[in-house]
């Protein structure tokens, strides 16, 4: 295909690695965020991603020329939106502004034949309802002016490059010219099955794809709950049922976090309360499970108020730093409100903390593991009858 020029709106865990890609690819690519220090590093030749993979791309001699930064966007044929789509925390209801904010700056640089592209996890009907409006307020018409498509990202962040390359992507153009348009732009890299549809399936698909894993999840917290019950091991009692090639039941945890599984199941539940009743139902049960686990805390604390805790991992899961949502830092709050000493170790969320597991321990009365990063399992597995003995309870509980 001709070679183009991107312009990737939103340095994130999402387009960051896709502004690689594309670069990788020989387009010319600008990436676009509002944060400075940001921008400065990676033109300064200093990529912060967590991902080795990442760090690697990025340092490739063709990435680095094909690639720069700005705190602005530049003139470009395609405009891809990778910003945030959090939830309002009142009404749940999705919030916006990213998308809005960031449209409304590429305006000024939108021009006639442009494809704009929407990454950004959003509603139904967004690209119609919220983003068309946006681009018409310039006078150029979507589908005969600039083209429009909601193409949903299905990467799994630590596994960015990979998954880039190989997962499937659906792209959904307002119209076939859009569709066919992003179709072409993503096959610059993609290796996985194209899907083309419309823009609305689209989204209804990335949202329900993330519903469906939280309703999911919800059951497996709610299996577990009856397996301690009834006085056997949850993760057994899942593996076996899986054991069924019809039947993939996720696994139970301390709740769900991130940016993904805890808010995509609102764009749905917000819009069509009346239609999501088990979505809405296992959206509880997940935001439920941080205060089942405090109490489990408690309960084996002997409601010990006062007791110092080293808590292990903020992540929302294991081996990320990212606690966005985090349902461990719902935990260490209800602990703290209960009057509980919370010390947090976390050496992936706090890089200096590596290997002082025992140190944190010391003077401690017990361990909680609530996120079992690899590092901080072999670090107690290692060091385990050290850890406990230093623990003045010798009270280590993992969950
Ligand atoms: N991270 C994931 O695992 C994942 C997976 C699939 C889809 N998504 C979706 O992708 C989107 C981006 O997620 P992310 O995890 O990359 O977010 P992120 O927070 O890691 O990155 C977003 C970036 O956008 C920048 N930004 C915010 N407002 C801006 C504006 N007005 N103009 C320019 N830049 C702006 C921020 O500074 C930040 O660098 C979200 O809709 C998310 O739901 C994320």
């Amino acid at each position: 295909m001709a070679l183009l020029r991107i312009c990737v709106v939103g340095l994130g865990y999402i387009g960051l690695p896709t502004a690689l890609m594309f670069a990788k690819s020989g387009h010319k690519v600008i990436g676009f965020d509002i944060v400075e220090s940001k921008v400065k590093d990676l033109n300064n030749g200093i990529c912060r991603s967590e991902e080795e993979e990442v760090r690697k791309l990025f340092d490739d001699p063709e990435v680095r020329k094909n690639f720069s930064a700005d705190t602005m966007p530049h003139e470009s044929d395609v405009f891809i939106i990778a910003v945030p789509t959090p939830v309002k925390h009142d009404t749940k209801e999705a919030d916006l502004s990213h998308v809005v904010d960031s449209m409304n700056t590429v305006l000024k640089v939108l021009k006639k034949g442009n494809l704009v592209v929407i990454e950004s996890t959003i509603p139904p009907g967004t690209c119609r309802d919220v983003v068309r409006p946006i681009i018409e307020k310039t006078g150029l018409k979507v589908s005969k002016d600039v083209f429009l498509a909601h193409c949903p990202e299905q990467i799994l962040v630590g596994n960015s490059i990979h998954d880039l390359k190989n997962n499937a992507k659906i792209v959904g153009g307002v119209d076939q010219v859009s569709t066919q348009k992003a179709k072409v732009l993503y096959q610059s890299f993609v290796k996985g099955q194209i899907l083309a549809t419309d823009d609305v399936t689209a989204e209804i698909a990335k949202v329900a794809a993330n519903a469906y894993r939280d309703v999911n999840i919800a059951f497996a917290n709610e299996v577990a709950e009856v397996c301690e019950r009834l006085n056997v091991l949850p993760s057994e009692a899942i593996r076996l049922a899986n054991t069924n090639p019809r039947v993939h039941i996720h696994q139970p945890g301390i709740g769900v976090g991130g940016h993904c599984i805890a808010v995509d199941p609102y764009f749905i539940s917000t819009v069509f309360p009346e239609q999501s009743r088990l979505i809405i139902a296992a959206r509880s049960i997940n935001d439920g499970k941080p205060r089942i686990v405090f109490e489990k805390i408690k309960g084996e604390m002997k409601n010990g108020r006062g007791l110092k805790l080293v808590v292990c991992g903020i992540a929302y899961k294991p081996n990320l730093r990212d606690t966005r949502e985090s349902p461990a830092l719902v935990i260490i709050d209800l602990l703290k409100k209960d009057g509980y000493d919370v010390t947090v170790y976390d050496p992936l969320v706090y890089p200096e903390q590596e290997g002082r597991l025992s140190e944190f321990a010391k003077n401690r009365d017990a361990l909680v593991i609530l996120v079992p990063h690899d590092s901080v399992v072999r670090e107690l597995e290692y060091n385990y009858e050290e850890i406990r003995s230093l623990l003045t309870t010798h009270t280590i509980l993992r969950f």
